[in-house]
Protein backbone atom coordinates (compact mmCIF):
# COMPACT_ATOMS: atom_id res chain seq x y z
CA UNK A 1 0.00 0.00 0.00
CA UNK A 2 1.22 3.44 -0.99
CA UNK A 3 0.49 6.81 0.68
CA UNK A 4 0.49 9.88 -1.13
CA UNK A 5 2.63 12.66 1.32
CA UNK A 6 0.52 15.56 0.62
CA UNK A 7 -2.37 13.66 2.44
CA UNK A 8 -0.60 13.60 6.02
CA UNK A 9 -1.95 14.73 9.03
CA UNK A 10 -1.74 18.61 9.30
CA UNK A 11 -0.13 18.09 12.94
CA UNK A 12 3.04 16.27 11.72
CA UNK A 13 5.62 18.71 12.81
CA UNK A 14 8.44 18.63 10.29
CA UNK A 15 11.53 18.69 12.10
CA UNK A 16 14.36 16.91 10.79
CA UNK A 17 15.70 15.34 7.60
CA UNK A 18 18.41 12.54 8.26
CA UNK A 19 19.53 9.72 6.74
CA UNK A 20 21.44 6.99 9.62
CA UNK A 21 22.58 4.12 8.79
CA UNK A 22 23.50 2.80 12.02
CA UNK A 23 21.37 2.76 15.29
CA UNK A 24 21.69 6.08 17.35
CA UNK A 25 23.73 4.86 19.89
CA UNK A 26 27.39 5.26 20.43
CA UNK A 27 30.13 4.41 23.01
CA UNK A 28 32.81 2.66 23.90
CA UNK A 29 32.98 0.16 20.91
CA UNK A 30 31.25 1.71 18.22
CA UNK A 31 33.56 4.38 17.09
CA UNK A 32 33.17 4.80 13.60
CA UNK A 33 31.09 7.73 12.56
CA UNK A 34 28.70 7.03 9.94
CA UNK A 35 27.34 9.24 7.58
CA UNK A 36 24.43 11.38 7.53
CA UNK A 37 22.39 14.00 5.62
CA UNK A 38 20.51 16.84 7.15
CA UNK A 39 18.50 18.28 4.85
CA UNK A 40 15.99 20.44 6.46
CA UNK A 41 15.52 21.38 10.31
CA UNK A 42 13.53 24.31 12.12
CA UNK A 43 10.48 24.50 14.12
CA UNK A 44 8.97 26.92 15.90
CA UNK A 45 7.43 26.58 19.38
CA UNK A 46 9.35 23.35 19.97
CA UNK A 47 10.41 23.47 23.91
CA UNK A 48 14.43 23.48 24.50
CA UNK A 49 14.05 22.11 27.98
CA UNK A 50 13.74 18.77 28.20
CA UNK A 51 12.53 16.64 31.73
CA UNK A 52 11.82 13.74 33.64
CA UNK A 53 8.61 14.30 36.23
CA UNK A 54 9.98 12.15 39.21
CA UNK A 55 9.39 12.60 43.01
CA UNK A 56 12.22 15.40 44.43
CA UNK A 57 14.58 14.14 46.82
CA UNK A 58 13.18 14.59 50.18
CA UNK A 59 15.33 17.49 51.62
CA UNK A 60 15.87 18.86 55.42
CA UNK A 61 13.42 21.46 56.02
CA UNK A 62 15.44 24.25 55.26
CA UNK A 63 15.73 23.23 51.61
CA UNK A 64 18.83 25.28 51.14
CA UNK A 65 21.68 23.26 50.86
CA UNK A 66 24.54 23.84 53.38
CA UNK A 67 26.87 23.63 50.55
CA UNK A 68 27.39 23.27 47.01
CA UNK A 69 30.41 22.60 44.71
CA UNK A 70 30.38 22.43 41.02
CA UNK A 71 32.95 19.69 40.34
CA UNK A 72 33.21 19.00 37.01
CA UNK A 73 32.69 21.67 33.84
CA UNK A 74 33.58 20.36 30.10
CA UNK A 75 32.32 20.53 26.98
CA UNK A 76 31.91 17.76 25.05
CA UNK A 77 32.41 17.76 21.50
CA UNK A 78 34.45 14.95 19.26
CA UNK A 79 35.24 12.36 22.45
CA UNK A 80 34.78 9.26 20.58
CA UNK A 81 37.91 7.40 22.20
CA UNK A 82 39.73 10.15 24.39
CA UNK A 83 39.73 8.95 28.20
CA UNK A 84 36.79 10.32 30.17
CA UNK A 85 36.60 14.02 31.66
CA UNK A 86 37.97 13.84 35.30
CA UNK A 87 38.13 16.82 37.44
CA UNK A 88 39.90 17.20 41.19
CA UNK A 89 37.83 18.29 43.95
CA UNK A 90 38.05 19.32 47.47
CA UNK A 91 35.70 19.37 50.34
CA UNK A 92 35.15 22.98 51.14
CA UNK A 93 36.41 23.18 54.81
CA UNK A 94 33.01 24.65 56.55
CA UNK A 95 31.03 21.88 54.92
CA UNK A 96 31.95 18.33 56.99
CA UNK A 97 30.34 15.02 57.12
CA UNK A 98 27.61 13.95 57.99
CA UNK A 99 25.63 14.79 55.83
CA UNK A 100 21.70 13.81 55.59
CA UNK A 101 21.16 14.11 52.29
CA UNK A 102 24.08 15.27 48.91
CA UNK A 103 22.28 15.73 46.03
CA UNK A 104 24.04 15.07 42.37
CA UNK A 105 23.33 17.54 39.68
CA UNK A 106 23.84 17.40 36.33
CA UNK A 107 23.07 20.69 34.16
CA UNK A 108 23.72 19.79 30.50
CA UNK A 109 22.84 21.59 27.29
CA UNK A 110 23.64 20.92 23.62
CA UNK A 111 24.55 23.56 21.41
CA UNK A 112 22.55 22.08 18.14
CA UNK A 113 21.33 19.45 16.55
CA UNK A 114 22.93 16.47 18.27
CA UNK A 115 22.17 12.15 18.46
CA UNK A 116 21.27 10.79 21.93
CA UNK A 117 24.03 9.24 23.73
CA UNK A 118 24.94 7.88 27.06
CA UNK A 119 26.77 8.94 29.64
CA UNK A 120 27.75 8.55 32.93
CA UNK A 121 29.36 10.07 36.64
CA UNK A 122 31.48 8.75 38.91
CA UNK A 123 33.13 9.69 42.35
CA UNK A 124 36.78 8.58 43.16
CA UNK A 125 35.81 5.56 40.53
CA UNK A 126 32.59 4.12 41.46
CA UNK A 127 29.42 5.09 38.82
CA UNK A 128 27.11 6.88 40.63
CA UNK A 129 24.67 7.94 37.27
CA UNK A 130 24.07 6.48 34.22
CA UNK A 131 22.02 8.44 31.74
CA UNK A 132 21.07 9.39 28.00
CA UNK A 133 20.94 12.95 26.59
CA UNK A 134 17.82 14.13 24.57
CA UNK A 135 17.95 13.65 20.96
CA UNK A 136 17.91 17.59 19.79
CA UNK A 137 16.37 18.17 16.81
CA UNK A 138 16.43 22.03 16.88
CA UNK A 139 19.73 24.04 15.75
CA UNK A 140 18.88 26.17 18.87
CA UNK A 141 19.98 23.01 21.26
CA UNK A 142 18.12 21.90 24.26
CA UNK A 143 18.96 22.04 27.77
CA UNK A 144 18.33 19.62 30.79
CA UNK A 145 18.98 18.66 34.40
CA UNK A 146 19.18 16.15 35.97
CA UNK A 147 19.11 15.32 40.20
CA UNK A 148 20.03 12.29 41.99
CA UNK A 149 20.03 11.83 45.55
CA UNK A 150 23.53 10.55 45.93
CA UNK A 151 23.23 10.48 49.82
CA UNK A 152 23.74 6.08 49.51
CA UNK A 153 27.30 7.10 48.12
CA UNK A 154 28.54 9.46 51.02
CA UNK A 155 31.43 7.37 51.90
CA UNK A 156 33.28 7.78 48.97
CA UNK A 157 33.37 11.45 49.66
CA UNK A 158 34.26 11.09 53.09
CA UNK A 159 36.83 8.29 52.26
CA UNK A 160 39.43 10.53 50.73
CA UNK A 161 39.45 12.86 53.93
CA UNK A 162 37.32 15.68 51.40
CA UNK A 163 39.15 15.48 48.11
CA UNK A 164 38.55 12.80 44.98
CA UNK A 165 37.61 12.76 42.25
CA UNK A 166 34.69 13.26 40.01
CA UNK A 167 34.83 12.07 36.41
CA UNK A 168 31.87 11.87 33.47
CA UNK A 169 32.05 10.09 29.97
CA UNK A 170 30.04 11.42 27.67
CA UNK A 171 31.24 10.14 24.04
CA UNK A 172 30.07 12.80 21.09
CA UNK A 173 31.29 13.32 17.43
CA UNK A 174 30.47 16.63 15.41
CA UNK A 175 30.22 15.22 12.33
CA UNK A 176 28.25 16.87 9.46
CA UNK A 177 25.12 17.89 10.41
CA UNK A 178 25.15 17.04 13.90
CA UNK A 179 26.87 19.45 15.27
CA UNK A 180 25.99 19.60 18.70
CA UNK A 181 28.64 20.24 21.60
CA UNK A 182 26.89 19.34 24.84
CA UNK A 183 28.30 21.74 28.02
CA UNK A 184 28.02 19.50 30.96
CA UNK A 185 28.33 20.67 34.71
CA UNK A 186 28.20 18.57 37.45
CA UNK A 187 27.65 19.71 41.06
CA UNK A 188 27.22 18.83 44.50
CA UNK A 189 24.96 19.83 47.08
CA UNK A 190 25.02 18.75 50.84
CA UNK A 191 22.49 18.97 53.19
CA UNK A 192 22.32 19.01 56.97
CA UNK A 193 19.69 19.09 59.29
CA UNK A 194 16.58 16.34 59.94
CA UNK A 195 14.61 15.10 56.53
CA UNK A 196 11.30 16.40 58.05
CA UNK A 197 9.28 12.84 56.62
CA UNK A 198 10.70 9.61 57.24
CA UNK A 199 10.02 7.94 53.95
CA UNK A 200 12.46 5.73 52.69
CA UNK A 201 14.68 7.86 51.13
CA UNK A 202 13.81 5.74 48.15
CA UNK A 203 12.27 3.22 46.83
CA UNK A 204 13.57 0.70 44.67
CA UNK A 205 14.72 1.15 40.93
CA UNK A 206 13.08 4.66 40.30
CA UNK A 207 15.11 6.04 43.67
CA UNK A 208 17.93 3.92 43.96
CA UNK A 209 19.36 5.51 47.45
CA UNK A 210 19.11 4.21 50.92
CA UNK A 211 16.74 1.12 50.11
CA UNK A 212 14.68 -0.19 52.71
CA UNK A 213 16.73 -1.79 55.61
CA UNK A 214 19.46 -0.05 54.52
CA UNK A 215 18.95 3.62 56.22
CA UNK A 216 22.43 3.84 56.53
CA UNK A 217 24.61 4.43 53.48
CA UNK A 218 27.94 1.80 53.38
CA UNK A 219 30.65 1.82 55.61
CA UNK A 220 32.93 1.24 51.99
CA UNK A 221 31.59 0.70 48.23
CA UNK A 222 33.91 -1.07 46.20
CA UNK A 223 33.66 -0.40 42.25
CA UNK A 224 33.30 -3.73 40.11
CA UNK A 225 35.36 -2.43 37.02
CA UNK A 226 37.96 -3.92 34.72
CA UNK A 227 39.92 -1.21 34.60
CA UNK A 228 41.52 -1.33 38.13
CA UNK A 229 44.39 0.90 37.91
CA UNK A 230 42.21 3.55 36.67
CA UNK A 231 41.22 5.31 40.34
CA UNK A 232 39.00 7.79 38.70
CA UNK A 233 36.74 5.72 37.00
CA UNK A 234 35.22 6.62 33.51
CA UNK A 235 35.53 2.42 32.56
CA UNK A 236 32.85 -0.02 31.78
CA UNK A 237 32.84 -3.59 31.40
CA UNK A 238 31.45 -4.65 28.41
CA UNK A 239 29.76 -7.89 27.68
CA UNK A 240 28.79 -9.30 24.05
CA UNK A 241 26.58 -12.56 24.95
CA UNK A 242 25.46 -14.58 27.43
CA UNK A 243 28.52 -16.78 28.24
CA UNK A 244 31.04 -13.64 28.18
CA UNK A 245 30.51 -12.86 32.19
CA UNK A 246 33.32 -10.44 32.84
CA UNK A 247 35.02 -10.56 36.75
CA UNK A 248 37.22 -8.27 38.72
CA UNK A 249 38.89 -9.45 41.92
CA UNK A 250 37.63 -7.98 45.01
CA UNK A 251 38.95 -8.33 48.32
CA UNK A 252 36.44 -7.39 51.56
CA UNK A 253 37.76 -6.02 55.40
CA UNK A 254 37.14 -9.36 57.43
CA UNK A 255 34.49 -7.41 59.87
CA UNK A 256 32.19 -6.71 56.76
CA UNK A 257 28.49 -7.39 57.95
CA UNK A 258 26.49 -6.64 55.23
CA UNK A 259 27.17 -6.73 51.25
CA UNK A 260 25.07 -5.16 48.83
CA UNK A 261 26.07 -5.45 44.77
CA UNK A 262 24.26 -2.54 42.45
CA UNK A 263 24.72 -3.07 39.30
CA UNK A 264 24.37 -0.17 36.19
CA UNK A 265 23.84 -1.31 32.47
CA UNK A 266 22.75 0.13 29.44
CA UNK A 267 22.47 -1.44 25.82
CA UNK A 268 23.67 -0.74 22.63
CA UNK A 269 23.88 -2.12 18.86
CA UNK A 270 22.35 -5.37 18.27
CA UNK A 271 20.53 -5.27 21.76
CA UNK A 272 19.46 -1.54 21.69
CA UNK A 273 16.02 -2.72 21.17
CA UNK A 274 16.05 -5.99 23.21
CA UNK A 275 12.88 -5.02 24.48
CA UNK A 276 10.29 -5.62 21.21
CA UNK A 277 12.79 -8.37 19.97
CA UNK A 278 11.01 -11.31 18.28
CA UNK A 279 12.23 -14.56 18.43
CA UNK A 280 12.88 -16.21 15.16
CA UNK A 281 15.40 -18.50 14.03
CA UNK A 282 18.01 -16.81 10.91
CA UNK A 283 16.31 -18.99 8.68
CA UNK A 284 13.05 -18.08 9.38
CA UNK A 285 14.04 -14.19 7.48
CA UNK A 286 12.55 -10.99 7.92
CA UNK A 287 14.83 -9.13 10.61
CA UNK A 288 18.45 -9.28 10.80
CA UNK A 289 18.98 -12.41 12.88
CA UNK A 290 20.90 -10.92 15.84
CA UNK A 291 17.76 -9.42 16.74
CA UNK A 292 15.46 -11.92 16.94
CA UNK A 293 16.96 -13.69 19.89
CA UNK A 294 13.68 -12.90 22.06
CA UNK A 295 12.62 -10.00 24.24
CA UNK A 296 13.97 -11.60 27.63
CA UNK A 297 17.09 -10.57 29.25
CA UNK A 298 18.70 -10.58 33.12
CA UNK A 299 21.45 -8.55 34.70
CA UNK A 300 23.20 -11.00 37.10
CA UNK A 301 26.37 -11.16 39.28
CA UNK A 302 28.30 -13.78 40.19
CA UNK A 303 30.90 -15.08 43.03
CA UNK A 304 33.84 -16.86 41.95
CA UNK A 305 31.75 -18.04 39.23
CA UNK A 306 28.28 -18.84 41.15
CA UNK A 307 25.41 -17.31 40.63
CA UNK A 308 24.46 -14.69 43.55
CA UNK A 309 21.15 -13.06 42.58
CA UNK A 310 19.87 -11.22 39.21
CA UNK A 311 16.83 -8.97 38.26
CA UNK A 312 14.98 -8.31 34.88
CA UNK A 313 16.10 -4.93 33.62
CA UNK A 314 13.26 -2.26 33.33
CA UNK A 315 12.83 -1.24 29.36
CA UNK A 316 14.50 2.00 29.47
CA UNK A 317 13.31 3.42 26.20
CA UNK A 318 16.11 5.26 24.76
CA UNK A 319 15.11 8.81 23.65
CA UNK A 320 15.85 7.96 19.74
CA UNK A 321 13.64 4.91 20.04
CA UNK A 322 10.18 3.98 18.78
CA UNK A 323 8.92 7.53 18.01
CA UNK A 324 11.75 10.11 18.79
CA UNK A 325 8.66 12.68 18.69
CA UNK A 326 6.92 10.61 21.98
CA UNK A 327 9.69 11.71 24.13
CA UNK A 328 10.57 15.70 23.86
CA UNK A 329 10.26 17.33 25.64
CA UNK A 330 9.46 14.39 28.42
CA UNK A 331 11.58 11.66 28.41
CA UNK A 332 10.86 8.08 28.59
CA UNK A 333 10.20 6.08 32.16
CA UNK A 334 14.23 5.98 33.73
CA UNK A 335 16.24 8.04 30.32
CA UNK A 336 17.48 10.62 32.59
CA UNK A 337 18.75 8.12 35.85
CA UNK A 338 18.85 5.02 34.31
CA UNK A 339 18.04 2.13 37.61
CA UNK A 340 20.52 0.10 39.14
CA UNK A 341 19.61 -2.92 40.74
CA UNK A 342 20.51 -4.18 43.80
CA UNK A 343 21.68 -8.10 44.91
CA UNK A 344 21.82 -8.43 48.84
CA UNK A 345 24.82 -10.63 48.48
CA UNK A 346 24.76 -11.12 53.09
CA UNK A 347 23.72 -14.84 52.60
CA UNK A 348 27.11 -14.85 50.48
CA UNK A 349 29.66 -13.64 52.87
CA UNK A 350 30.89 -16.56 54.78
CA UNK A 351 32.91 -17.12 50.96
CA UNK A 352 34.09 -13.75 51.08
CA UNK A 353 35.37 -12.84 54.59
CA UNK A 354 38.94 -15.10 54.36
CA UNK A 355 40.98 -11.89 53.66
CA UNK A 356 41.60 -13.28 50.23
CA UNK A 357 40.23 -11.79 46.76
CA UNK A 358 37.76 -13.05 45.37
CA UNK A 359 36.52 -12.72 41.36
CA UNK A 360 32.82 -10.94 40.96
CA UNK A 361 31.21 -11.18 37.65
CA UNK A 362 28.54 -9.35 35.71
CA UNK A 363 26.55 -10.95 32.94
CA UNK A 364 23.42 -10.54 30.71
CA UNK A 365 21.31 -13.61 30.27
CA UNK A 366 20.28 -14.11 26.92
CA UNK A 367 22.44 -10.68 25.78
CA UNK A 368 23.81 -10.08 22.44
CA UNK A 369 26.63 -7.13 21.43
CA UNK A 370 26.96 -5.27 23.07
CA UNK A 371 25.92 -3.95 27.03
CA UNK A 372 27.86 -2.04 29.31
CA UNK A 373 28.10 -2.84 32.62
CA UNK A 374 29.95 -1.64 36.13
CA UNK A 375 29.02 -3.05 39.67
CA UNK A 376 29.52 -1.47 43.08
CA UNK A 377 29.56 -3.31 46.13
CA UNK A 378 28.09 -1.24 48.99
CA UNK A 379 30.02 -2.92 52.22
CA UNK A 380 28.94 -2.71 55.87
CA UNK A 381 31.60 -2.78 58.25
CA UNK A 382 31.56 -3.91 62.34
CA UNK A 383 33.65 -0.91 63.88
CA UNK A 384 33.49 -3.34 67.14
CA UNK A 385 35.71 -6.35 65.90
CA UNK A 386 38.22 -7.39 63.01
CA UNK A 387 36.88 -10.28 61.90
CA UNK A 388 33.34 -11.70 61.47
CA UNK A 389 32.20 -15.11 61.31
CA UNK A 390 29.71 -16.33 58.59
CA UNK A 391 28.29 -19.20 56.91
CA UNK A 392 26.07 -19.78 53.88
CA UNK A 393 22.84 -22.02 55.34
CA UNK A 394 20.55 -22.25 52.36
CA UNK A 395 21.35 -22.19 48.22
CA UNK A 396 18.22 -22.67 46.25
CA UNK A 397 19.00 -21.37 42.54
CA UNK A 398 17.08 -23.57 40.17
CA UNK A 399 17.66 -21.96 36.51
CA UNK A 400 14.71 -20.37 35.73
CA UNK A 401 12.26 -21.95 33.66
CA UNK A 402 12.05 -20.31 30.09
CA UNK A 403 9.63 -21.71 27.93
CA UNK A 404 10.24 -20.20 24.58
CA UNK A 405 7.96 -20.49 20.96
CA UNK A 406 7.48 -19.25 17.92
CA UNK A 407 6.08 -19.77 14.71
CA UNK A 408 6.32 -17.92 11.89
CA UNK A 409 5.35 -17.64 7.76
CA UNK A 410 7.33 -15.44 6.00
CA UNK A 411 6.84 -11.72 8.15
CA UNK A 412 4.28 -12.57 10.07
CA UNK A 413 3.50 -15.08 13.00
CA UNK A 414 4.28 -14.49 16.20
CA UNK A 415 6.76 -15.89 19.23
CA UNK A 416 6.86 -15.91 22.88
CA UNK A 417 9.27 -16.11 25.66
CA UNK A 418 8.17 -17.20 29.34
CA UNK A 419 10.31 -16.80 32.11
CA UNK A 420 9.40 -18.24 36.01
CA UNK A 421 11.72 -18.77 38.70
CA UNK A 422 11.87 -18.85 42.36
CA UNK A 423 15.56 -18.66 44.08
CA UNK A 424 16.37 -18.31 47.91
CA UNK A 425 19.76 -17.65 49.95
CA UNK A 426 20.25 -17.79 53.34
CA UNK A 427 23.39 -17.32 55.34
CA UNK A 428 24.64 -16.02 58.96
CA UNK A 429 26.62 -13.57 59.85
CA UNK A 430 28.32 -13.43 63.35
CA UNK A 431 29.01 -9.83 64.60
CA UNK A 432 29.26 -7.50 67.59
CA UNK A 433 25.05 -7.28 66.53
CA UNK A 434 24.33 -10.49 67.10
CA UNK A 435 24.27 -13.30 65.01
CA UNK A 436 21.77 -12.96 62.42
CA UNK A 437 20.50 -14.72 59.56
CA UNK A 438 19.47 -13.11 56.66
CA UNK A 439 17.16 -14.63 53.95
CA UNK A 440 16.98 -13.58 50.36
CA UNK A 441 14.15 -14.45 48.56
CA UNK A 442 13.18 -13.88 44.75
CA UNK A 443 10.45 -14.80 42.62
CA UNK A 444 10.10 -13.63 38.90
CA UNK A 445 7.64 -13.72 36.39
CA UNK A 446 8.32 -12.90 32.84
CA UNK A 447 6.39 -12.91 29.63
CA UNK A 448 7.59 -11.49 26.34
CA UNK A 449 5.41 -11.37 22.98
CA UNK A 450 5.61 -10.23 19.45
CA UNK A 451 3.03 -10.37 17.16
CA UNK A 452 3.40 -9.40 13.11
CA UNK A 453 0.42 -9.54 10.96
CA UNK A 454 -0.77 -8.14 7.57
CA UNK A 455 2.78 -8.83 5.75
CA UNK A 456 4.64 -6.89 8.17
CA UNK A 457 2.64 -3.93 8.62
CA UNK A 458 1.33 -4.23 11.89
CA UNK A 459 3.44 -5.25 15.24
CA UNK A 460 2.32 -5.90 18.11
CA UNK A 461 4.89 -6.30 21.52
CA UNK A 462 3.80 -6.99 24.76
CA UNK A 463 6.13 -7.34 27.73
CA UNK A 464 5.33 -7.59 31.61
CA UNK A 465 7.53 -8.62 34.20
CA UNK A 466 6.58 -8.95 38.10
CA UNK A 467 9.51 -9.40 40.59
CA UNK A 468 8.79 -10.08 44.38
CA UNK A 469 12.01 -9.91 46.20
CA UNK A 470 12.04 -10.19 50.20
CA UNK A 471 14.71 -9.46 52.31
CA UNK A 472 14.52 -11.07 55.55
CA UNK A 473 16.61 -10.45 59.01
CA UNK A 474 15.92 -13.37 61.96
CA UNK A 475 18.26 -13.88 64.98
CA UNK A 476 17.65 -17.24 65.93
CA UNK A 477 13.94 -18.07 65.48
CA UNK A 478 13.30 -14.17 66.05
CA UNK A 479 12.51 -11.85 63.17
CA UNK A 480 14.20 -8.59 63.28
CA UNK A 481 12.87 -6.94 60.12
CA UNK A 482 12.04 -7.43 56.41
CA UNK A 483 11.82 -5.37 53.19
CA UNK A 484 9.69 -6.86 50.48
CA UNK A 485 9.80 -4.73 47.21
CA UNK A 486 7.39 -5.64 44.43
CA UNK A 487 8.04 -4.29 40.80
CA UNK A 488 5.74 -4.90 37.90
CA UNK A 489 6.74 -3.39 34.60
CA UNK A 490 4.37 -4.00 31.41
CA UNK A 491 4.99 -2.59 27.91
CA UNK A 492 2.93 -2.42 25.08
CA UNK A 493 4.37 -0.84 21.93
CA UNK A 494 1.96 -1.67 18.85
CA UNK A 495 2.65 0.30 15.37
CA UNK A 496 1.45 -0.08 11.76
CA UNK A 497 3.06 0.49 8.79
CA UNK A 498 2.28 1.72 5.45
CA UNK A 499 4.86 2.25 2.42
CA UNK A 500 5.32 5.61 0.96
CA UNK A 501 7.14 7.08 -1.93
CA UNK A 502 10.91 6.61 -2.01
CA UNK A 503 11.22 4.21 0.09
CA UNK A 504 9.99 5.75 3.37
CA UNK A 505 7.32 3.89 5.60
CA UNK A 506 4.82 5.70 7.56
CA UNK A 507 4.61 4.38 10.90
CA UNK A 508 1.79 5.16 13.42
CA UNK A 509 2.50 4.20 16.99
CA UNK A 510 0.53 3.63 20.19
CA UNK A 511 2.45 3.08 23.68
CA UNK A 512 1.49 2.36 27.05
CA UNK A 513 4.25 1.60 29.54
CA UNK A 514 3.92 1.78 33.32
CA UNK A 515 6.49 1.16 36.38
CA UNK A 516 4.74 -0.11 39.63
CA UNK A 517 6.63 -0.62 42.58
CA UNK A 518 5.21 -1.45 46.27
CA UNK A 519 7.77 -1.41 48.63
CA UNK A 520 6.64 -2.91 52.18
CA UNK A 521 8.74 -2.32 55.29
CA UNK A 522 8.49 -4.53 58.58
CA UNK A 523 10.73 -3.72 61.54
CA UNK A 524 10.52 -3.40 65.13
CA UNK A 525 6.96 -4.66 64.98
CA UNK A 526 5.67 -1.64 62.41
CA UNK A 527 5.05 -1.72 59.11
CA UNK A 528 5.08 1.10 56.47
CA UNK A 529 3.90 0.94 52.79
CA UNK A 530 5.08 2.77 49.98
CA UNK A 531 4.37 3.17 46.40
CA UNK A 532 5.06 4.12 42.62
CA UNK A 533 3.82 4.03 40.16
CA UNK A 534 5.21 6.14 36.75
CA UNK A 535 3.10 5.50 33.74
CA UNK A 536 3.57 6.99 29.70
CA UNK A 537 0.92 6.60 27.16
CA UNK A 538 1.71 7.91 23.49
CA UNK A 539 0.29 7.82 20.09
CA UNK A 540 2.12 9.43 17.33
CA UNK A 541 3.29 9.19 13.64
CA UNK A 542 6.50 9.16 12.10
CA UNK A 543 8.04 8.76 8.64
CA UNK A 544 11.14 6.49 8.34
CA UNK A 545 13.71 6.04 6.03
CA UNK A 546 16.83 3.73 6.08
CA UNK A 547 15.46 3.78 9.86
CA UNK A 548 15.71 7.18 10.97
CA UNK A 549 12.55 9.22 11.19
CA UNK A 550 12.48 11.56 8.32
CA UNK A 551 9.09 14.14 10.64
CA UNK A 552 6.94 13.27 12.99
CA UNK A 553 4.59 13.88 15.90
CA UNK A 554 3.81 12.54 19.28
CA UNK A 555 1.74 13.03 21.87
CA UNK A 556 2.60 11.72 25.38
CA UNK A 557 0.85 11.46 28.51
CA UNK A 558 2.33 10.99 31.87
CA UNK A 559 1.66 10.25 35.22
CA UNK A 560 3.83 9.86 38.49
CA UNK A 561 2.11 8.90 41.42
CA UNK A 562 4.06 8.39 44.47
CA UNK A 563 2.66 7.35 47.91
CA UNK A 564 3.64 6.48 51.19
CA UNK A 565 1.91 7.23 55.28
CA UNK A 566 2.73 10.91 54.96
CA UNK A 567 3.02 11.87 51.28
CA UNK A 568 1.04 11.36 48.40
CA UNK A 569 3.02 12.85 45.44
CA UNK A 570 1.12 13.42 42.13
CA UNK A 571 2.58 15.25 38.44
CA UNK A 572 1.03 14.60 35.63
CA UNK A 573 2.48 16.07 32.12
CA UNK A 574 0.98 15.87 28.82
CA UNK A 575 2.69 16.83 25.80
CA UNK A 576 1.88 16.98 22.28
CA UNK A 577 4.08 18.62 19.06
CA UNK A 578 7.09 19.10 21.02
CA UNK A 579 5.31 21.49 23.87
CA UNK A 580 4.13 20.84 27.38
CA UNK A 581 0.16 21.34 27.17
CA UNK A 582 -0.60 20.69 31.01
CA UNK A 583 1.54 20.08 33.95
CA UNK A 584 0.52 20.00 37.49
CA UNK A 585 2.32 18.56 40.38
CA UNK A 586 -0.25 18.14 43.80
CA UNK A 587 2.16 17.26 47.19
CA UNK A 588 -1.44 15.80 48.43
CA UNK A 589 -2.46 14.21 45.23
CA UNK A 590 -5.75 15.86 44.87
CA UNK A 591 -7.42 18.94 42.74
CA UNK A 592 -5.68 17.34 39.89
CA UNK A 593 -7.66 16.78 37.03
CA UNK A 594 -6.35 14.81 34.18
CA UNK A 595 -6.40 16.31 30.74
C1 LIG B 1 3.88 29.62 18.99
O1 LIG B 1 3.76 30.26 20.25
C2 LIG B 1 3.16 31.53 20.17
C3 LIG B 1 3.24 32.17 21.55
O2 LIG B 1 3.06 31.23 22.57
C4 LIG B 1 1.71 31.38 19.67
O3 LIG B 1 1.11 32.65 19.55
C5 LIG B 1 1.75 30.70 18.30
O4 LIG B 1 0.42 30.46 17.84
C6 LIG B 1 2.50 29.39 18.37
N1 LIG B 1 2.66 28.85 17.03
C7 LIG B 1 2.35 27.56 16.73
C8 LIG B 1 2.63 27.14 15.33
O5 LIG B 1 1.89 26.79 17.56
C1 LIG C 1 44.40 16.09 40.34
O1 LIG C 1 45.37 15.95 41.35
C2 LIG C 1 46.45 15.10 41.00
C3 LIG C 1 47.33 14.90 42.24
O2 LIG C 1 47.21 15.95 43.13
C4 LIG C 1 47.22 15.73 39.84
O3 LIG C 1 48.29 14.89 39.47
C5 LIG C 1 46.26 15.88 38.66
O4 LIG C 1 46.90 16.53 37.60
C6 LIG C 1 45.03 16.67 39.07
N1 LIG C 1 44.06 16.60 37.99
C7 LIG C 1 43.41 17.65 37.52
C8 LIG C 1 42.46 17.39 36.41
O5 LIG C 1 43.57 18.77 37.97
C1 LIG D 1 27.74 25.78 33.90
O1 LIG D 1 28.14 26.74 34.85
C2 LIG D 1 28.58 27.96 34.27
C3 LIG D 1 29.15 28.82 35.40
O2 LIG D 1 28.29 28.82 36.51
C4 LIG D 1 27.41 28.62 33.55
O3 LIG D 1 27.83 29.82 32.95
C5 LIG D 1 26.91 27.66 32.48
O4 LIG D 1 25.77 28.20 31.85
C6 LIG D 1 26.56 26.33 33.10
N1 LIG D 1 26.22 25.38 32.04
C7 LIG D 1 25.19 24.56 32.12
C8 LIG D 1 24.97 23.64 30.99
O5 LIG D 1 24.44 24.53 33.08
C1 LIG E 1 31.02 -14.14 23.46
O1 LIG E 1 31.80 -12.97 23.65
C2 LIG E 1 33.16 -13.22 23.87
C3 LIG E 1 33.83 -11.92 24.22
O2 LIG E 1 33.60 -10.94 23.25
C4 LIG E 1 33.76 -13.89 22.62
O3 LIG E 1 35.11 -14.18 22.84
C5 LIG E 1 33.00 -15.19 22.35
O4 LIG E 1 33.45 -15.74 21.14
C6 LIG E 1 31.51 -14.91 22.24
N1 LIG E 1 30.80 -16.19 22.16
C7 LIG E 1 29.86 -16.42 21.28
C8 LIG E 1 29.19 -17.75 21.35
O5 LIG E 1 29.55 -15.59 20.41
C1 LIG F 1 25.00 -18.61 64.10
O1 LIG F 1 23.74 -19.24 63.96
C2 LIG F 1 23.71 -20.36 63.09
C3 LIG F 1 22.31 -20.90 63.02
O2 LIG F 1 21.38 -19.90 63.05
C4 LIG F 1 24.66 -21.42 63.56
O3 LIG F 1 24.68 -22.49 62.65
C5 LIG F 1 26.05 -20.83 63.70
O4 LIG F 1 26.94 -21.78 64.21
C6 LIG F 1 26.03 -19.62 64.59
N1 LIG F 1 27.36 -19.02 64.55
C7 LIG F 1 28.01 -18.66 65.66
C8 LIG F 1 29.37 -18.09 65.47
O5 LIG F 1 27.50 -18.74 66.75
Amino acid sequence: MHLNLTHLPSLILPLILLSISTPLHLSAASSTPTSFTLRQVPATNVSLEFLDPTLPPALPKETAPKCSVLVLQRDFADTVGSPPATANYTQPPDCPAPWTRVVLELSLSVSNVQRDRVAAVWVNGAEVLRTTTPLSTSPAGAFWKVHKDVTRYTTLLRHYGGSGTVTMRLENSNIASFSGVFSANVSLHFYRGAVPVARPAAIGTAHPTVKGLYREPADLIIPITCEKDAEGGGFWLLVNNDSHVPAAPVTIPRNTYRAVIEIFSSYHADDEFWYTNPLRSSFQGGLGASRANGGFRQLYATIDGQFVGGHIPFAVIYPGSINPYFWSPVTAIGAFDIPSYDLDITPFLGLLLDGQPHEIGLGVKDSQPYWLLSGNLHLWVDAWSDAVEAGLVEYTSPPLKINRHAEWRNQDGQSEVDAEGLIRFSGWVSSSKGNITTTVRQKVKFKSQVEVQNRGAVKHVEMMNKERTTVGLAKGNQAMGRVQLFIEAPLQVQTSSVNAVGGAVFQRTRLYHQLQEVLNLNENMAVSTSSLTDRQDAEGSVLMHDGAPLWGSGSLRSSYKYRDENTCYLRTVNAAGGVVKFDVASPQCSGVAVA
